[in-house]
């Protein structure tokens, strides 16, 4: 089997375009593009997106809608937790100093309310472009520090699994998390904070 089919394989993604409404609509793998696709409805609505994550496996990305934007929930094992601050040396804002994010999500490595699950949004702070989730440790084109991240197709910025931009790239900020909370183990609302839908 050749290398890009593999690839593509370690870089399942679970896509979902859900609202309120419609808890656990959850989409098959398939690619970003093709997962992600915004409806009018959600755009003008800016409504909060309810997600059910109880299918979402160890390494998996989910995407959703909100306010227009993709927005990636990613369940981190446990050896990717532990490997988030090692690289803080070569992050430009390890400690989420500047980067947009609500102000009761830890500024730590993890960067989410429950360490396993992180949630942000998916788009580079350079420009805008959507990056690529790469969870695989040390693929040859990103070399032998990588942990799992994302990488920007559009001007090569490279993110963590937290989002933490690293240095030396275009993009100036870690990329931003959405107000959100748990209603329960499985449930998260995406766009507002706690409280009743
Ligand atoms: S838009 Fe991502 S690096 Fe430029």
């Amino acid at each position: 089997m050749n290398d890009g089919v593999n690839k593509n394989r370690r870089r399942l993604l679970i896509g979902a375009t859900s609202i309120v409404s419609a808890v656990g609509a959850i989409g098959v793998a398939v690619p970003f593009v093709a997962s992600w696709t915004p409806s009018a409805k959600a755009r003008a609505a800016g409504a909060p997106v309810k997600i059910d994550i109880s299918k979402l496996e160890a390494g998996q990305q989910m995407i959703v809608e909100w306010r227009g934007k993709p927005v990636w929930v990613v369940r981190r094992t446990q050896g990717s937790l532990n490997s988030l601050s090692e690289l803080d040396g070569i992050l430009a804002d390890p400690a989420s100093v500047n980067s947009k994010q609500p102000d009761y999500i830890p500024v730590g490595p993890n960067r989410s309310l429950r360490p396993e699950i992180m949630v942000m949004t998916g788009l580079c702070t350079h420009l805008g472009c959507s990056p690529t989730y790469r969870p695989e440790l040390a693929p040859a084109d990103l070399g032998p520090e990588w942990k799992g991240g994302f990488f920007c197709p559009c001007h090569g910025s490279r993110f963590d699994l937290s989002g933490r931009v690293y240095a030396g790239f275009p993009a100036p900020t870690n990329l931003e998390v959405p107000p959100h909370y748990y209603v329960n183990d499985t449930v998260i609302v995406i766009g507002k904070d706690g409280g009743k839908v």
